[in-house]
């Protein structure tokens, strides 16, 4: 029986830990998973709504660290889990993703000799910029099981020296809960709530720091949709991150003028997923929803200049249009034309089943 501690802390952790703790609730033979939640995020729609909505028991533990800069979070974070590990002992650690709160934990645990894996290892965005690719290339370092979503994952990890013992090609676990919850999602009454039509409407999300803290890149990007928004309405779920910033910077009155551009309250997993997935269009810097478009097969703009999931772009269906205004207009009227290529197909292993790959990866080390 091997003993797990999955740590969760921010809103894109929870759907890659869902259906790895409901994997081992099934194995409760081979598994005893424990969940602790750090905090990071802690409004209830970053963050209790996904329980609900990805059927994920309540966390065993909760480190409440709330926001801070990135030195004060990441050391609450770590200062706050070393107890939690030296009293349970668990056989494993399981990180996902690349959040403050992943490399804490990772860290943490790595110095107290327990075993960590790393769920969506390897990805690289070559952009040092990015919080998060730090948080990548460190937690990579210190984990002993890197768990990739795609043979480019594999490639980066062995081009740092990352020994073959340690890397396993499982596949995208956050397209288990895609699969998962689709049905149910279907359901949700969020387009008749927001009145739109099937198809006939785009979907927005924006919160990457290096858009939304920059008032000259904020302000081409609302340009652009600006000027999409008069062809295709734009649902906008708003972050609290980017809520700030369009006040600070006096952006809410362009917004408001906007007509097609419908700024709302963050979504829960299940009408996120209802809303987008029958969408013409999905603008985003999010990385986790580059590649559910890929897999939904809706066309998808990154209003980035990088990505680090660059197979939705070789297999599937994202461009990446980066931050100038033009740029992005004219792929979003390429896509509305229907002259905007991409792939279609789902990458290997994205398949519903990684969760259960993971396990037995444990399980054989
Ligand atoms: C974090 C992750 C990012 C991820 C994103 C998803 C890091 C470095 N960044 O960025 O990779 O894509 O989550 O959302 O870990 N806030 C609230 N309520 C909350 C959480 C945050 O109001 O529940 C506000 C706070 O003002 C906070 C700000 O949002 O200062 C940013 O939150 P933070 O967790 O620091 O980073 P995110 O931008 O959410």
């Amino acid at each position: 029986m091997l003993k797990v501690i999955n740590v969760v802390g921010a809103r894109p952790n929870f759907m890659k830990v869902a259906p790895i703790v409901e994997a081992m609730k099934r194995r409760k033979r081979e598994f005893a998973p424990f969940v602790v939640h750090t905090g990071q995020h802690y409004d209830s729609m970053m963050s209790d709504a996904f329980f609900h909505d990805l059927d994920m028991p309540e966390p065993d533990l909760h480190l409440k660290v709330g926001s801070a800069s990135h030195a004060a979070q990441t050391a609450a974070v770590m200062e706050r889990f070393e107890p939690v590990l030296l009293a349970q002992r668990p056989d494993w650690v399981l990180v996902v993703g690349d959040v403050n709160s992943t490399l804490a934990c990772a860290l943490v645990s790595s110095k107290l000799g327990v075993r960590v894996g790393h769920v969506e290892a390897g990805l690289r965005s070559r952009d040092r910029t990015m919080p998060e690719e730090i948080n990548r290339l460190l937690t990579d370092q210190i984990s002993d099981l890197l768990f990739t979503p795609s043979e480019d994952a594999g490639e980066n990890l062995r081009a740092e020296g990352v020994s073959e013992e340690r890397i396993r090609f499982v596949g995208n676990v956050m397209i288990d809960s895609l699969f998962k919850q689709l049905t149910r999602a279907k359901e949700s009454a969020i387009r008749q709530d927001l009145a739109v039509l099937d198809q006939d409407y785009a979907v927005l999300t924006l919160h990457r720091p290096s858009n939304v803290d920059n008032l000259d890149t904020l302000g081409r990007i609302i340009g652009a949709l600006e000027e999409i928004s008069e062809r295709l309405p734009i649902v906008f779920p708003v972050h609290p991150r980017t809520r700030k910033t369009i006040t600070e910077f006096g952006f809410g009155e362009r917004i408001e003028k906007a007509k097609g551009l419908r700024l709302i309250e963050p979504l829960g997993y299940l009408d996120f997923l209802g809303l987008y997935s029958h969408a013409r269009l999905v603008l985003t810097d999010s990385g986790g929803l580059q590649e559910e478009t890929t897999v939904l097969g809706i066309p998808c703009l990154t209003l980035r200049e990088n990505t680090e999931r660059p197979i939705t772009v070789e297999l599937g269906t994202n461009t990446i249009v980066g931050t100038d205004r033009e740029r992005i207009t004219t792929a979003a009227f390429a896509a509305l034309n229907g002259s905007l290529t991409t792939n279609r197909h789902v990458p290997p292993l994205w398949d519903g089943n990684t969760a259960d790959r993971i396990l037995d990866a444990l399980q054989e080390k």
